[in-house]
């Protein structure tokens, strides 16, 4: 099979997509994939990458390079990428089926889905349609209600010149009660979070959560911990081992998601069989009523009564081999090696 693995992005995940993508780089199966690796700039720029991983997982790949620049072919004729040698010559390279290794913005939100079907070329992971509305928290939140799966309360605002932040704050205090999270609707990797006890933190909340997406989600903070969940499936869905966030912080931010200094991720999490089963059939739920195929991590709240509420849907979570998505799958037997190749077969059905 001839897969392409598209890594980086004009995205605030860049570099989370770079160790993501070292790890699938290093454990793909060269004897079932005949690998070609594209990489994109944080500025947009689509290159051939021939390198090894290391380069990529310290983001040198493209540093004193002159790599080649490569477009995706819309034209259903020729599935597959062409790359641009200069004086107007080009190489085709055909392509069975690709792999984006993207996190947030301008990858995991549809756009790069929706592109790969115009180009009628299979890919992992959720369609355009679902891929786009798990990266918004106010779409996952609306759908997953109508579905009967319970989230935290909360309200969507868009941002506008007449937006007025004290009457907003006043709203949002009646409906949401303090103290609230600020999120932007469409982000990743908790960039762009706070927590408000009062006007001062939600006003500059409020405009840095604008400055990732012109649309931000406001919720109450649930009194209790995040737990996850792995899904992996188009029709027949696997779900992987249920796992706990335990931090010492206000919530498991960017720093501590990727260092983990005051926070331990436990998996499988420490609670009741009862309450896992639980988490793994909303996160299948969650994931059929998003429309989900291939993989999605669901994260969810346990909160202090024992209730279980959707938080987010991450449709291309953290791929390194220790990130929680493969951790939680291999704790039911599924190898990173494996794991590769089963979205890779899902992809292709
Ligand atoms: N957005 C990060 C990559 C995650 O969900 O794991
Ligand atoms: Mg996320």
């Amino acid at each position: 099979i001839k897969l392409a693995i598209v890594f980086g992005g004009k995205s605030s995940e860049y570099s989370i997509s770079l160790h993501s993508v070292s790890a699938i780089i290093n454990n793909v199966p060269r004897d079932k994939f005949d690998v070609t690796l594209i990489g994109i700039t944080e500025e947009g720029k689509w290159l051939y990458y021939d390198g090894d991983a290391e380069n990529v997982n310290n983001d040198t790949w493209n540093k004193n390079n002159n790599l080649n620049q490569v477009v995706l072919s819309l034209d259903n004729g020729f599935k597959g990428f062409i790359k641009l040698l200069g004086d107007n010559k080009y190489e085709k390279m055909d392509i069975d089926c690709v792999f984006p290794v993207l996190h947030g913005k301008n990858g995991e939100d549809g756009t790069i889905q929706g592109l790969c079907q115009l180009a009628g070329i299979p890919f992992v992971g959720c369609d355009m349609t679902s891929s786009a509305v798990c990266m918004d928290k106010e779409f996952t939140h609306v759908i997953c209600e109508m579905a009967g799966i319970k989230t935290a309360p909360f309200m969507a605002v868009v941002n506008t010149k007449t937006l007025n932040l004290k009457s907003l704050y006043e709203e949002a205090c009646e409906k949401l009660s303090l103290p609230m999270f600020i999120k932007p609707s469409n982000g990743g990797s908790s960039l762009g979070i706070s927590k408000i006890r009062n006007y001062d933190e939600f006003e500059k909340g409020i405009m840095e959560a604008f400055e990732y997406d012109k649309k931000v989600v406001i919720e109450t903070m649930i009194d209790g911990f995040e737990i996850g969940c792995a899904v992996i499936g188009n029709d027949e869905l696997i779900v992987g081992e249920v796992d706990e966030i335990d931090t010492k912080n206000d919530f498991f931010d960017y720093v501590e998601k990727y260092q983990q200094s005051n926070s331990k991720i436990y998996c499988p999490a420490r609670i009741s069989d009862e309450l896992k089963n639980r988490a793994k059939e909303i996160a299948k739920m969650t994931y059929k009523a998003l429309r989900c195929s291939g993989m999605a991590r669901v994260d969810m709240f346990l909160t202090s009564s024992n209730e279980i509420l959707l938080n987010e849907v991450n449709t291309i979570p953290g791929l390194t081999d220790v990130s929680r998505y493969p951790s939680m799958l291999k704790k039911i037997g599924i190898e990173y090696k494996d794991l590769i190749v089963k979205l890779v077969d899902l992809a292709m059905e």
